[in-house]
C-alpha cells in the first residue's frame, strides 16, 4: 500500500532521502480515480523510482457555483487503486494545509494561453490551477511529472509555467484513456444518465470525422465545424467551444479556409468542450499530416 501523507512537512521528510540517488515522479490529481489516472502512475514509473500522487480537490479551481461540494471524494477507494499499480505515497493534504488564507493573496496567472477555450466560461479556473501546480511542484520538486493530455489546456499551460517560472521539472503528457467506445475517461463521466451515457462517445466520433476530413478534401474549416457544431447539439449537448487551434494553440484563420498539409502544415488540435445533461465534458483531437 502506498504511504499516505496529509501533511507538506511529513510528505518532504519521507521524499528527501530519495532525491540523492532516485528520480521523484508526481501525479497530481483530484482523486475520485480511474483508469486514466492509473495509466499515469503506469507512465510515472517508466521514469521514475519513487511515484507520488497528490489528492487535492482544489477549491481555487472551481468557479462559483461549479461543482466543488458534490465533487466526489474516495480517497479510501483511490488509495487501494493506487496500490495495485505501484504507487509510493500519496499526499492527500486539507484545504488548510494547502491554503493557509483562502482565497490565496499570491496569484499565478498564465497570461492570454487561459483566456481561450475553457478559460472563456472559466475565467478563473486556469489561476487556481496554476496555484495549486505551482505549489504542488515547491512541494514535492519531482524530477518528472505527469499530466492527462485530455486537459489538453491545462498540459499547454503547465508546460509555460515550468518554462516562465524555471521549474527542473519534466513534464510529460500521457495519451487519453478511453472506454471501449470511445469516451475518454473523466471523474466527471459519472454524472451521467444511462441515457446520457450511451450519447456521449459521439463527441469522441465527431472529433475523428473532422481529424479526418481537416485537410483531406479541402473543405473550408468554419464549414466543417459548423455542420459537426449541428450535429453535436442535435444529439443534445450543449457546445462550451469546438474549435482548431495550432498543437501549441494559436489561432488558426477557419473563415473559408481549408488545410494543406503537403505545405509545410503544423500540427493542429481539435478542442471540444461540451454539456451532457449535468457533465461538461472534454476531448481533443491531434491532427498531424499523417492522421488525414
Ligand atoms: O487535472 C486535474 O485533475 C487538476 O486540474 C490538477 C492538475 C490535479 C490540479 O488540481
Amino acid at each position: 500500500m502506498p504511504m499516505i501523507h496529509h501533511h507538506i512537512s511529513a510528505l518532504r521528510a519521507a521524499i528527501q532521502p530519495y532525491r540523492a540517488a532516485q528520480r521523484i515522479a508526481l501525479v497530481p490529481t483530484m482523486g475520485n480515480l480511474h483508469d486514466g489516472h492509473l495509466e499515469l502512475v503506469n507512465i510515472a514509473k517508466q521514469h521514475a523510482d519513487i511515484v507520488v500522487v497528490s489528492i487535492f480537490v482544489n477549491p481555487t479551481q472551481f468557479g462559483v457555483g461549479e461543482d466543488f461540494d458534490s465533487y466526489p471524494r474516495t480517497l479510501d477507494e483511490d488509495v487501494a487503486k493506487l496500490a495495485t499499480v505501484g504507487a509510493d505515497y500519496v499526499f492527500a493534504p486539507n484545504i488548510d494545509e494547502m491554503y493557509p488564507v483562502l482565497p490565496p493573496p499570491t496569484t499565478v496567472r498564465a497570461g492570454a494561453i487561459t483566456e481561450q477555450l475553457c478559460g472563456k466560461t472559466r475565467p478563473t479556473h486556469f489561476d487556481g490551477v496554476g496555484i495549486v501546480v505551482s505549489k504542488l511542484f515547491n512541494i514535492v520538486q519531482p524530477n518528472v511529472a505527469i499530466f492527462g493530455q485530455k486537459d489538453y489546456q491545462q498540459l499547454a499551460i503547465i508546460k509555460q509555467l515550468v518554462r516562465d517560472l524555471s521549474y527542473s521539472i519534466e513534464i510529460i503528457g500521457a495519451p487519453i484513456v478511453r472506454a471501449a467506445d470511445g469516451l475518454a475517461l473523466s471523474s466527471r463521466n459519472q454524472y451521467l444518465s444511462e441515457s446520457e451515457r450511451q450519447t456521449a462517445p459521439i463527441l469522441q466520433q465527431e472529433l475523428q470525422y473532422l481529424a479526418k476530413r481537416i485537410g483531406g478534401n479541402h473543405q473550408p474549416l468554419d464549414v466543417l465545424l459548423a455542420a459537426s457544431r449541428q450535429r453535436i447539439t442535435s444529439a443534445g449537448f450543449v457546445i462550451d467551444y469546438l474549435d482548431i487551434k495550432t498543437a501549441q494553440l494559436d489561432s488558426l484563420k477557419t473563415d473559408g479556409s481549408s488545410v494543406n498539409f503537403n505545405e509545410n502544415q503544423q500540427d493542429l488540435v481539435i478542442l471540444v468542450a461540451a454539456w451532457l445533461g449535468r457533465a461538461r465534458l472534454l476531448d481533443n483531437q491531434l491532427v498531424t499530416a499523417n492522421t488525414v
